[in-house]
């Protein structure tokens, strides 16, 4: 069995991550994996609490899930989150029916490409929501073009805050790697995910230095960057949010198992899906007396404003925006994100 659980972890681990920080590591045990969530992978002020890290986790938990079926077993899942235990999944060999995701785990990408305005057919809406078998969890959808405007502006928000706190930008251009060598080595994302044009990604490289970014900051380029986005954003053919009445660890681990299922459902219709969750993340972060203090008042005001009109626009007053994508059919990712090899402790 031992040699089946490290093909499942193998192929899990194609599951997103904030900036691809994959943080998470493994023990086999007694027909068992142990899954970790390793917080040195994932400093930034996005995944205070781990929150990030967790959703990224659920989501290779949903990847564990759906592989065991391949190799013919059933798996219980137990949630843990005990320091850095996340769950202990438990084996067991039966004769079960692949689930048709499985072939969707290794080909579903973050797409950040320009999506068409076309509405995905309601079917497909249809399966995304009766996948949510969460008690606290809602899916909430948005096909309304202004209203995808308007999240879209809310959203791109998080492109100037990057730009302008040096913690943020720090993280986000340190987890790039800006040639395909590098790549092959280093956790990270390849620059070639970011989709920029020839032009954009001139600036875009001289933006790692704090001191020139700083430069063109005061010139306007984060407010411009962010607008650019915007318009990027708006291009899509539905927003997606996940959202719960409370928020606590499981819930977060559960909101990613949620997000797996609904892009893979997305990527068997070949529909695309691009996380915008900068700003809900860090109203997370803001919440919290250690948070707040990383932040300028300006962009506590943006973050707490961009927050508030996201929730109006999805009409949910008394709930919890946990992640958002858009979603969108569109031409194929330039380049993909690469996984290293799965750290696993045997016996
Ligand atoms: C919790 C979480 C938050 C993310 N937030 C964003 C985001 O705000 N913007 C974005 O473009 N991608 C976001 N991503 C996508 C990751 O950057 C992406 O999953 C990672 O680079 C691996 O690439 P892949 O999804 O193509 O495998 C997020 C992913 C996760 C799991």
């Amino acid at each position: 069995m031992e040699q089946d659980l490290i093909k499942i972890i193998n192929i899990s681990i194609y599951a997103p991550s904030g900036d691809n920080s994959q943080p998470w590591n493994f023990k086999i045990k007694n027909n068992s994996i142990f899954v970790y969530n390793i917080s040195e992978r994932d400093r930034s002020l996005y995944n205070f609490n781990n929150n990030a890290a967790l959703i990224a986790i659920g989501g290779l938990l949903t990847n564990i899930r759906i592989a065991a079926s391949h190799f013919n077993y059933t798996v219980e899942i137990k949630i843990i989150n005990n320091n850095n235990l996340v769950a202990e999944c438990n084996f067991k060999k039966d004769n079960i029916n692949e689930d048709e995701l499985f072939l969707y785990i290794k080909t579903r990408q973050t797409n950040r490409k320009p999506y068409k305005q076309k509405t995905p057919d309601k079917n497909i809406f249809k399966q995304l929501l009766i996948a949510n078998i969460y008690e606290h969890l809602k899916i909430e959808i948005v096909t309304e073009s202004n209203l995808i405007t308007r999240i879209a502006d809310a959203c791109s928000v998080n492109e100037q805050i990057v730009l302008e706190n040096k913690k943020l930008h720090d993280f986000l251009f340190n987890h790039i790697t800006w040639t395909n060598k590098e790549d092959m080595i280093k956790k990270g994302f390849y620059i070639k995910t970011l989709e920029l044009n020839g032009p954009q990604a001139v600036v875009f490289k001289l933006l790692k230095s704090w001191r020139i970014n700083s430069f063109f900051n005061k010139i306007g380029i984060s407010k411009f960057i962010a607008k650019e986005n915007a318009k990027l954003y708006s291009e899509s053919g539905a927003m997606i949010a996940i959202t719960s009445n409370i928020i606590d660890n499981k819930i977060f681990i559960e909101t990613g198992m949620l997000m797996q299922r609904l892009w893979l459902i997305a990527t068997k219709h070949e529909l695309y899906m691009q996380p915008l969750t900068g700003i809900t993340f860090l109203k997370n972060t803001i919440n919290s007396s250690d948070g707040i203090k990383e932040f300028n008042s300006e962009h506590l005001k943006l973050i707490e404003s961009s927050y508030k009109k996201i929730k109006n626009i999805f009409n949910n007053n008394d709930e919890h925006i946990n992640f958002i994508f858009r979603v969108g059919y569109a031409e194929k990712p330039t380049a993909g994100t690469r996984r290293l090899n799965a750290e696993i402790a045997t016996g």
